[in-house]
């Protein structure tokens, strides 16, 4: 195991009816003047919104507020948000809403403490400081309440970027598993596959006898195979909802990543596909990551045999690990197709011919990605490719 520092210092708020206590928890972490950011309506429709003024009001804590995040968060309204927390002399930002949101309200509060532009951030310069921000959290998959990660398109060019700081972490997230029974099943799977994907970035590792973090990430895997089918055949069903939600807080706070080295070109290969067609992130995880293990997975079979008998049930073949490796593959393929996750580029709504154009903008050039297996573009085609050619 590698050496390592862990911090998350968040306080999670976890259960029913906790979010009525978000102005309690504002004050603690210090907020006098609040900003309420939140997206394009499901948070107002349900009454959500509402809820969360009054606990505010209920403190005597000032606010403001600035809608309309859309998925994909667009760098357009962080500049709106930067510019009305200085004006309104915000203190404090409240995200409510999915990993949109939250990482739209750590865009702004990194950039209202800096003089230049907030994007410099999203193209390598480090964050010094930021405005501490809470969270209500109303979709598990992104993992952004326990993350110190953001993700913000530059719509000039369609720029899919993150930053990372431990400064960007939320002070406390209120998890109310009641919130997320509202989600159509598409967004309840594409939440789903990103909550395994996070796990899979860190489980396909070149570090060895990190036992710990293994079964860590088994453990969040295999609940997510259990409680999604649950959920999508019964979204009123609170306990699958409650552990799928903290699976998603689990699954990208850092803990189970510890120690070891990690991959990430998944998540790389697919914000591409986000920002060009504007898909849902999970989605496009699902389409990418399984054409991704096809790709490397002789890299390591073992260890891939290792995902498709702890996660997946499969018989060892010892004659022949790639039968199992691949069995595996194929297994979490069909398990993303089962619960209504798109299996090709096409399904997605992605076009073979836009595959340059995808490998272009990752902007790799002659060089190769860090991870697991280190990519160069032609790599990269080749999983795109995959992905293209993908069936259920
Ligand atoms: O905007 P509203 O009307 O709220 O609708 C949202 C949105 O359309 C809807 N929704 C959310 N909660 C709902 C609901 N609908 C009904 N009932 C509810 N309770 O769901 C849609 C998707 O929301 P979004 O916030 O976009 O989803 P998600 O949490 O998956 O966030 C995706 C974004 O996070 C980034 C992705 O790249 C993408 O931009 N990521 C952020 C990470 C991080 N900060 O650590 C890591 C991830 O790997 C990821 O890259
Ligand atoms: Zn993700």
């Amino acid at each position: 195991m590698d050496n390592f520092n862990f911090c998350s210092p968040t306080e999670f708020v976890f259960g029913r009816g906790r979010e009525n206590e978000c102005g309690k928890f504002v004050r603690k972490y210090g907020g006098s003047r609040v900003l309420i950011h939140f997206g394009g309506g499901s948070a107002v429709r349900s009454g959500l919104i509402d809820r969360v003024k009054q606990s505010l009001k209920d403190e005597g804590i000032a606010f403001c507020e600035l809608g309309g995040v859309q998925p994909n968060p667009r760098d357009t309204l962080v500049y709106r948000g930067i510019e009305l927390c200085r004006k309104e002399k915000a203190d404090f930002i409240l995200a409510v809403g999915g990993g949109s949101v939250i990482d739209s309200a750590k865009a702004i509060a990194a950039g209202v403490l800096y003089d230049g532009d907030f994007w410099d951030f999203y193209s390598g310069k480090k964050i010094g400081q930021a405005l501490p921000i809470g969270v209500v959290l109303t979709i598990a998959a992104a993992g952004s309440e326990g993350s110190g990660d953001s993700v913000i398109t530059k719509e000039d060019g369609l720029l899919k970027r993150g930053t990372g700081s431990d400064v960007l972490r939320a002070k406390f997230s209120v998890l109310d598993p009641e919130l997320t029974c509202t989600l159509p099943a598409y967004q309840t799977a594409c939440g789903a596959t990103d909550i395994m994907a996070h796990v899979f970035e860190r489980y396909f590792t070149n570090t060895r006898e990190v036992e710990i973090t293994d079964r860590l990430c088994e453990a969040v895997l295999m609940t997510m195979v259990k409680e999604t089918p649950r959920v999508i055949d019964d979204p009123y069903n609170y306990d699958a909802r409650a552990n799928i939600m903290w699976a998603g807080m689990v699954a990208h706070n850092g803990i189970v990543g510890v120690g070891r080295s990690q991959d990430w070109n998944s998540h790389a290969i697919e914000h591409e596909l986000s920002a060009l067609y504007d898909c849902a992130h999970g989605a496009g995880l699902a389409v990418i990551m399984p054409a991704w293990m096809e790709f490397v997975y002789s890299h390591d079979v073992m260890r891939f045999c290792q995902m498709a008998t702890r996660v997946f049930g499969c018989h060892m073949n010892y004659e022949d690990p790639d039968v199992t490796a691949r069995e595996g593959i194929a297994r979490f393929r069909s398990f993303l197709h089962s619960i209504g996750m798109p299996v090709n580029l096409s399904e997605l709504g992605a076009k073979e011919e836009d595959i340059p154009t995808l490998v272009e903008k990752l902007g790799l050039g002659e060089g190769r990605t860090w991870g697991f297996v280190r990519l160069s573009a032609e790599d990269v085609t080749e999983i795109y490719k995959l992905a293209a050619a993908a069936e259920a």
